[in-house]
């Protein structure tokens, strides 16, 4: 692939947008290299993803303005769907994707980050939705996603104006879990960069995620994603399904032995998880 990378550090899988000299912008051929990307991740061994942007400057600045200028109507509504069809992917894939957002995440660089389950930032990190600016909407799930994760009324806004907002605001509004700052020693001269920081950051949390049992965290994220969807009632009948699907697996019997035993040393290993 020319414009993604993977690789796979213990049973966390990288997945970066590696388009550096356009800030990483989407056009057609990364949305089809991101979901080649996705399909090809081994199920079974990777545990939880991290999608992030090449270079310290830019997460994702965008859907490409150059190839959207002179799109059809009809063309539009196509490129539309496909970053909506990869988008809904990442949302529903059933491992846990975090996205370390290490720059700019405008338009479709904010949208693509909210697909994923969790979004930690680097300082340096510029959120907006300037697409009226542009003369159209966010097409990417924008209109529909800063709604869910923020508020109605704070989305509106961000949207109208096309204000682009700086990380500390992003976190005060929430739509970032984690705002990571560069190391600087005694002197003030910078000992990890911002970049480096998010990633350990990233790569810290998402081993947290694989070191628990795998079944139980995908239930986990399919209850919510689909209880989100409905009203209460059907809500907590998805989760007691996938709840019930946790029991008879080696990780449950494993888990809660350990726990029984109590045997302080045994308590806190890691349960030797598996997938089935
Ligand atoms: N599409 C295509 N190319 C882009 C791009 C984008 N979204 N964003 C940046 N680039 C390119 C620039 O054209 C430039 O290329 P050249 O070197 O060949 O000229 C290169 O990346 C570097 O960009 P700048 O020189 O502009 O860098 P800067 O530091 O001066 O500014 C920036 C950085 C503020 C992010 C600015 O590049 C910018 O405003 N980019 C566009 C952001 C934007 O409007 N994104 C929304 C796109 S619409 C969308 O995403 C629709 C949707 O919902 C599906």
């Amino acid at each position: 692939m020319e414009f993604v990378t993977y690789e796979v550090q213990d049973r966390v899988g990288i997945i970066t947008i590696n388009r550096e000299k356009a800030l990483n912008a989407l056009n057609s051929q990364v949305l089809d290299e991101l979901n080649e990307a996705f399909d090809g991740v081994d199920q079974g061994e990777i545990r939880c993803l991290i999608l992030t942007g090449a270079g310290e400057k830019s997460f994702v600045a965008g859907a490409d303005i150059g190839e959207m200028s002179n799109l059809t109507k009809a063309e539009g509504e196509a490129f539309g769907k496909k970053g909506n069809d990869l988008f809904r992917k990442i949302e529903t894939f059933p491992i846990p994707v975090i996205a370390a957002v290490n720059g700019f995440a405008l338009g479709g660089g904010c949208e693509i980050s909210m697909s994923c389950d969790i979004r930690i930032c680097s300082e340096t990190a510029v959120f907006g939705q300037p697409e009226v600016g542009l003369g159209i909407t966010p097409g990417f799930g924008g209109t529909q996603r800063l709604a869910r994760l923020v508020s109605p009324g704070m989305a509106k806004q961000l949207i109208y104006t096309a204000r682009n907002i700086k990380a500390d605001e992003a976190y005060r509004i929430g739509l970032v879990n984690q705002v990571v700052k560069a190391e600087v020693n005694e002197a003030g001269e910078v000992t990890v960069s911002a970049k480096d920081a998010l990633m350990a950051a990233a790569l810290k949390m998402a081993k947290g995620i694989a070191a628990n049992a795998p079944i139980a965290v995908r239930n986990c994220k399919k209850a919510i994603n689909d209880g989100l969807q409905t009203d209460m009632d059907k809500a907590i009948v998805i989760e007691e399904k996938l709840f019930g699907d946790c029991f008879e697996t080696e990780d449950q019997k494993a888990g809660m032995a350990n726990f029984l035993e109590k045997d302080k040393e045994k308590k806190l290993k890691v349960v030797p998880f598996k997938n089935k």
